[in-house]
């Protein structure tokens, strides 16, 4: 799929404080509403090979779905740093890891992709799932130059959106831009990553079913890694 076929259709909520309202309130029903994003959750966490001992940051972690076991999979000796911008969705992951005992690998902060309160080359991996399909094309590069930036060399980063298998404006699309779908729309962001410089870079798309029923949009499933020298 080329660029143009996502740019066609803009984000419906807009900016942080539009982000921050809309997460707030549906914090409570997130996670049964979209339950069928579990698998390939699981899936890419699968893909991207998390070994004991590395340091994982997951940017918006919302409700903690992958948190959970990303934090199993770093293992005693390893952390887990997680980021969202809303305060409502990360206090549902912190119950969750609280509620397993794994608080002692798992630091928790509000903030901004845009803007990561990260050290350049902190981290073996990079997980972020269903954010860029929510967010402006225009902040596609930033925020994968953000990304970049705090991977270490060599460094793995994963990426989950909803996404489509075709070009041109699918129905979905059609009922997103009238105000009648949910709060994301397709993406493709292989072509971005390869733009900002991320090598190696896979993608698998995956359709979405909810119990036995087909939605009328899928997955993807996106990794690349930073070069090992600059
Ligand atoms: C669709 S939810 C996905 C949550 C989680 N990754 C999952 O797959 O279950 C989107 C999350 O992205 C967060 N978010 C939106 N814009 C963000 C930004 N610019 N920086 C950090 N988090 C953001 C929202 O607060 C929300 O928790």
């Amino acid at each position: 799929m080329n660029t143009t076929d996502y740019l066609i259709v803009k984000p419906s909520i807009i900016g942080e404080d539009g982000a921050r309202m809309y997460y707030t309130r549906s914090a409570a029903t997130y996670d049964w509403r979209t339950s069928y994003e579990t698998a390939h959750h699981r899936e890419a966490i699968q893909r991207i090979g998390i070994r004991e001992g590395d340091h994982v940051l997951e940017v918006a972690c919302g409700t903690g779905r992958a948190t959970v076991e990303l934090a199993q999979q770093v293992g005693q000796m390893g952390k887990l740093d997680a980021l969202d911008l809303t305060q409502a969705m990360m206090a549902r992951a912190q119950e969750k890891i609280r509620g397993l005992g794994l608080q002692q690998r798992v630091e928790f902060r509000t903030g901004n992709a845009n803007h990561l309160p990260y050290e350049d080359g902190a981290f073996d991996v990079l997980y972020n799932a269903y954010m860029f399909d929510l967010i402006p094309v225009e902040q596609f590069t930033t925020i994968l130059t953000e990304f970049k930036r705090v991977l270490k060399p060599g460094g793995r980063l994963m990426l989950v959106n909803m996404s489509k298998d075709r070009g041109g404006k699918t129905l979905y699309e059609a009922l997103y831009r009238r105000g009648l779908a949910g709060a994301c729309r397709p993406v493709a962001l292989s072509g971005v990553l390869n733009t900002v410089g991320f090598e190696s870079i896979t993608r698998q798309y995956r359709r979405n079913v909810a119990g036995i029923i087909p939605l009328p949009f899928g997955t993807e499933i996106v990794s690349g890694r930073k070069a090992i020298t600059a």
